[in-house]
């Protein structure tokens, strides 16, 4: 099929998309509870001849399809995530979030439909590319540990992949057009837990206690010299300390304070660094005024480093499917995450790209608010560019 059809095809699927899109966003589950976004994925991919790929993974689902064209038996993934958030929606849509507390407001549904779309199309023309297509639906992207469950049970592997895409919404760019952006695009995340023992007593008498407040004070203001004194100004980090918990009456020093927080960086190089001056900071600095401090470290996902070489095929892809000038380069890294990155780690040769969703006169708001929601114009957008990315570069 030639590229510029494709759209027009992608086009006549818009409904049928649509339709998937809305439906899910009525029906949203959290990360690791995708039972019926996974049963309605699996009923659509069978039903247009993908196969079901065994998974452990309860939540996840993985879809084969052979193309029949002449060439190398290369294997391109394509993959969506599935989860929602837990906000309650506010949007007043007559297919708003039937399931109350939790709403679909960082557009997953949009990525579904457009991956369904993509598999629709591709199943239609299979005479027209070699190898496979893996389409990969992943649960739990917004706790950042779907990606490696779907590793851990061979998502990548019977048969390998070769190169891994991925689409996500993208609020700020309009509808029609796709943004890239080469190298290191997303920050890592890890969390990190300080608990400070002190020794509590009246709050008349602090000179018999050890007072883990002064302790947890010192430690966030320590803990911000670690980025602003200790780390490049070249190298992009943020430390962030979200919660601080201590003591439940006015007149009481407690025992123990707790702080937890949030690190992320575009490089290993400088994670692996800053991982060691806050465990220095959480021991030595509680202990400077008579407390014990202890950290605990979770590693929740890398950086998300686009392949160059990957981009440069989107890119291609984009400007044939959507037209020229449709394809912009994103402004910057952001430092956001996106475990996309874990598959990345595996496979380097991948990359994420963005489809814009701000429509002629409709305001889309920002990503993880209650009144987000993705807009359906974009879908034929992502599907055309994830079943081009394979027509162009599959086969002869
Ligand atoms: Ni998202």
């Amino acid at each position: 099929m030639n590229l510029r059809d494709l759209m027009r095809k992608a086009e006549t699927l818009s409904d049928y998309m649509t339709a998937l899109r809305r439906r899910i966003h009525q029906n949203p589950e959290l990360g690791f509870y995708e039972k019926e976004t996974c049963a309605l994925v699996r009923k659509e991919l069978s039903s247009c001849g993908v196969v079901l790929a065994p998974l452990e993974v309860e939540a996840g689902v993985v879809g084969l399809l052979q193309g029949r064209g002449p060439g190398p038996g290369t294997v391109t993934a394509l993959r969506a995530d599935m989860d929602a958030l837990p906000i309650p929606e506010k949007t007043g849509l007559p297919y708003a979030s039937r399931n109350p507390g939790v709403m679909h407001a960082c557009g997953h549904d949009g990525h579904v439909a457009m991956l369904l779309g993509a598999a629709r199309i591709l199943s239609e023309t299979v005479d027209a590319f070699s190898g496979t297509v893996k389409f990969l639906f992943q649960p739990a992207e917004e706790l950042l540990t779907g990606a490696r469950k779907m590793i851990e049970s061979n998502c990548l592997k019977n048969p390998q992949v070769d190169r891994l895409v991925a689409v996500h919404g993208w609020p700020d760019m309009e509808v029609g057009k796709i943004g890239v952006y080469p190298g290191p695009y997303m920050a890592s995340a890890d969390r990190f837990e300080i608990s400070i023992q002190g020794a509590g007593g009246h709050g008349g008498y602090p000179h018999r206690t050890r007072d883990p407040i002064i302790a947890a004070a010192h430690t966030v203001l320590a803990l911000q010299s670690i980025i602003s004194r200790e780390t490049d100004p070249l190298d992009q980090a943020v430390l962030s300390v979200c919660t601080v918990s201590a003591g439940n009456a006015f007149n009481v020093i407690p025992d123990q304070a707790v702080l937890g927080g949030t690190v992320r960086c575009l490089e290993g190089r400088v994670r692996a660094d800053l991982h060691k001056k806050i465990r220095r900071v959480a021991e030595s600095t509680p202990r400077a005024v008579g407390c014990e401090g202890r950290l605990d470290w979770t590693e929740l996902v890398g950086p998300l480093v686009n392949d160059p070489e990957t981009i440069r095929m989107i890119s291609e892809v984009g400007e044939a499917v959507l037209g020229d000038g449709s394809v912009e380069r994103l402004p910057g890294p952001v430092m956001g995450s996106e475990d996309f990155a874990a598959y990345l780690e595996h496979v380097p040769r991948g990359a994420l790209f963005r489809v814009g969703l701000k429509g002629a006169g409709c305001e889309v708001k920002p990503l993880h608010q209650s009144g987000f929601d993705f807009n359906d114009d974009a879908l034929p957008d992502g599907a055309s560019v994830l079943a081009g990315f394979v027509l162009h570069f599959h086969g002869s």
